[in-house]
């Protein structure tokens, strides 16, 4: 299939065009670098053994989403595009709501106008909120979230829904993402974030480096196996097969729109995440302990099941090898992308 990878120049975005050059489909990407360099592509380009095209379009442009449909020839769309920053959602609501959901809506405009009708969308675990009982399963059905950045999820979630239902032949995956880190085991791509990190990986890896001094590990009095607050964390080149297996499976989908956890099904503390990045990277990662983060959840994993016997899919990859891959892409590449 010609696929369109919006966001495709981002983390996940990148590890799946990888992935689904490998299994013989024809990625093309539209991202905007605004939160993303260009540079990756040429390392995509290197890493698949074959030119990508990359189109540089801003998505809530929705004229230009027309013109990029228009001559694009899509059979499906993964969408990608969308800012993740929990904190900054927070401080900037209508940044978040006009990015990721315009941007969504520009996409939706022009496949309906140009008979595209398969569509796999970046969700994320934070739809499940704080009711929602552990390990979350995908018929828990009162989704929300606690911040702009979720509520923009369960919104686009719904949005799909009910034009997937009304719009002959269209399937929709709605994939909700747990814990994604790592990176591709070359080194040469991974993940990249702009300012201080908000994930645990990112920010561990950057201590290891010398980038940043020291960790600081928000609460240790949480009712978990260390007091340290439990992830459900899923390697990046795991997460872009499920994103390829979803695709091969749209057409067999039995609802126009069905969500699928994308997760390991396993619980990683944080103090556990630390010392197997210090086994990975052979350096000590200083840390101290602060109080607990406002909205934080002692423990989140997935009920892996779905994705399992539908999709065929489940994760491969452990924490070593997330630790050891997300060390080489940082050790490599200490200020991530060249500019
Ligand atoms: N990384 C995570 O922890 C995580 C977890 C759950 C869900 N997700 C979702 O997965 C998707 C990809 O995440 P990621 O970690 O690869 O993020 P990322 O920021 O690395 O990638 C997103 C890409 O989208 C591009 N983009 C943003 N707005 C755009 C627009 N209007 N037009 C064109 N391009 C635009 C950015 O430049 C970037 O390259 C996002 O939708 C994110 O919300 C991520």
């Amino acid at each position: 299939m010609r696929v369109l990878v919006t966001g495709g120049a981002g983390f996940i975005g990148s590890h799946t065009v990888l992935a689904l050059a490998a299994a013989g489909h024809d990625p093309v990407i539209a991202d905007n670098f605004s939160n993303s360099k260009p540079s990756v592509l040429p390392r995509i380009e290197e890493l698949a053994g074959r030119p990508v095209t990359l189109h540089e379009v801003d998505l809530t442009d929705t004229a230009a989403t027309d013109a990029l449909f228009a001559a694009g020839g899509f059979d499906a769309v993964i969408h990608f595009a969308g800012f993740k920053a929990v904190g900054e959602s927070v401080a900037k609501p209508a940044l978040y709501y006009r990015n990721n959901i315009d941007s969504t809506l520009s996409v939706l405009d022009a496949m309906v106008k140009h008979g595209v009708s398969r569509f796999v969308f970046s969700s994320s675990a934070t739809v499940y909120g704080e009711k929602a009982p552990v390990p979350y399963r995908e018929d828990w059905e009162f989704l929300e979230a606690t911040n702009p950045y979720g509520q923009t999820k369960v919104m686009i979630e719904r949005i799909l829904t009910d034009v997937a239902a009304v719009n002959e032949g269209w399937k929709v995956a709605l994939l909700r993402y747990f814990n994604p880190v790592g990176a591709h085991a070359s080194g040469r791509i991974g993940e990249d974030p702009n300012g201080i990190p908000n994930n645990l990986m990112p920010f561990v890896s950057q201590v290891a480096v010398g980038r940043r001094d020291r960790l600081t590990v928000f609460g240790d009095d949480y009712p978990t196996s260390d007091g340290t607050g439990e992830r459900d964390y899923i390697h990046v080149v795991d997460l872009a097969a499920g994103h390829v297996a979803a695709l091969d499976h749209l057409d067999a989908m039995a609802t126009p729109a069905r969500a699928f956890n994308l997760g390991t099904g396993t619980g990683t503390s944080v103090l556990q995440i630390v010392r197997a990045f210090e086994a990975a990277s052979g350096r000590p990662i200083p840390y101290d302990v602060g109080p607990r983060r406002a909205g934080d959840l002692p423990t989140s994993y997935a009920d892996a099941t779905r994705a399992r016997e539908e999709l065929g899919w489940t994760a491969k990859l452990s924490i070593e090898d997330m630790c050891a891959d997300s060390w080489r892409w940082q050790s490599n590449n200490p200020e991530g992308f060249p500019s």
